[in-house]
């Protein structure tokens, strides 16, 4: 899946005059519209927006009671659901924006991050239709997209701003200096945030995906074991989620050895607290040491309750303005591929 900005007459090598008056007639409008495709995980999305900013439509197909059995996304299953049921989310889509295709300027789509066999359907589908409407194709970035959902959640919203990154495969904290420029300057070392969050709900018992249930389970336990491990970083913005995963694990473990009752609500609210201070502390350190004055969530662990609160709570105490993208949007859709994709082709 080797292209990054590609439209169709790049991959097919020839660039013709026509094809260039097509994007340069686009480039001319009042109103571009994307019509942008994401499958690089469990959901099948289509969805088209208006000037990387106004969502016309948001379709999202999600195979999450087909993995929970499995405990996590079966990357092959998810492939197959993909092909399954891509034609009608794409005609929903247009349905639902009460256009036709030919109301579409660009097409968007995810090429990475993500499972390859669950990126591909959403690639090839989007490379054949740019193909067969002669519109162009711009590949995107999910992490780059993460970010986008909050231009479509705060319309006034615009870089520079300090991100947080947190999904179940990726935990970073990128300078956004412009919409295109974005720069890393932390990242986990080992597990994603969510990836931490889906172990320790695994460990419990607790149903895929574990992140809204421990976050639910949490309000109503204590924050009072100490899951702090020795191996947490200190004096860099990395993260390291895999010792305070490990300790729920070995807790969980000794505890049902000795046949000693487990409160889960204690183990997720002490769990939650770890992961959420680590989050939200570095995230403040790096936009005071960047100069920034905007704190921007993204990604499904965005959703979190009490990252949301204490990131409220610190972003008020340093003159800190905080951004997360509406709990839709948090989550893996094709609207931010969209949004994300839209600034690419400009
Ligand atoms: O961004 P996303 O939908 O997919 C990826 O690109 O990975 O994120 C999914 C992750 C899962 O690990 C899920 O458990 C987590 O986000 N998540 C949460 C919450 N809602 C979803 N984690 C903590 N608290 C939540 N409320
Ligand atoms: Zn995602």
């Amino acid at each position: 899946m080797g292209f990054r900005v590609l439209n169709y007459q790049k991959m097919h090598n020839k660039k013709t005059k026509e094809d260039k008056m097509n994007i340069d007639e686009i480039l001319k409008k009042d109103k571009i519209r994307v019509l942008a495709v994401e499958s690089s995980c469990d959901e099948t999305a289509i969805s088209i927006v208006e000037n990387g900013r106004e969502i016309l439509s948001n379709v999202i197909a999600t195979q999450i009671e087909i993995h929970k059995r499995f405990g996590g996304v079966v990357p092959e299953v998810a492939s197959r659901n993909h092909i399954m049921a891509i034609s009608s989310v794409y005609e929903k889509a247009l349905a639902d924006a009460n256009l036709t295709i030919d109301d579409v300027d660009v097409i968007a789509v995810t090429y990475g991050a993500g499972l390859v066999g669950a990126l591909l359907v959403g690639v090839e589908f989007a490379k054949a239709l740019a193909y067969a409407t002669k519109k162009p194709l711009v590949g995107v970035s999910h992490i780059r997209g993460h970010i986008a959902a909050n231009y479509l959640s705060h319309k006034e919203l615009k870089p520079p701003f300090m991100c947080l990154m947190v999904s179940g495969g990726h935990s970073a904290i990128i300078l956004v200096e412009d919409y295109l420029k974005h720069t890393l300057v932390g990242t986990t070392v080992d597990d994603a945030a969510g990836e931490a969050f889906d172990k320790v709900a695994r460990v419990l018992g607790l149903p895929y995906p574990g992140g809204p249930v421990v976050d639910k389970l949490a309000k109503e336990g204590n924050a009072n074991i100490n899951f702090v491990p020795k191996g947490i970083l200190k004096g860099t913005l990395n993260f390291s989620f895999s010792g305070v995963k490990t300790a729920v694990i070995n807790y969980v473990h000794k505890k049902t050895q000795n046949n000693e009752e487990i409160c889960k609500e204690d183990v997720c609210a002490s769990f939650q607290k770890c992961v959420v201070d680590e989050l939200v502390n570095k995230t403040v350190e790096a936009a005071k040491k960047y100069g920034v004055d905007k704190i921007v969530v993204a990604g499904g662990v965005g959703a979190n309750s009490e990252l949301k609160a204490k990131m409220k709570e610190l972003c008020e105490q340093n003159n800190i303005t905080h951004y997360s993208p509406i709990l839709s949007l948090c989550t893996d859709n094709a609207a931010m591929i969209a949004s994300h994709g839209y600034y690419m082709f400009r």
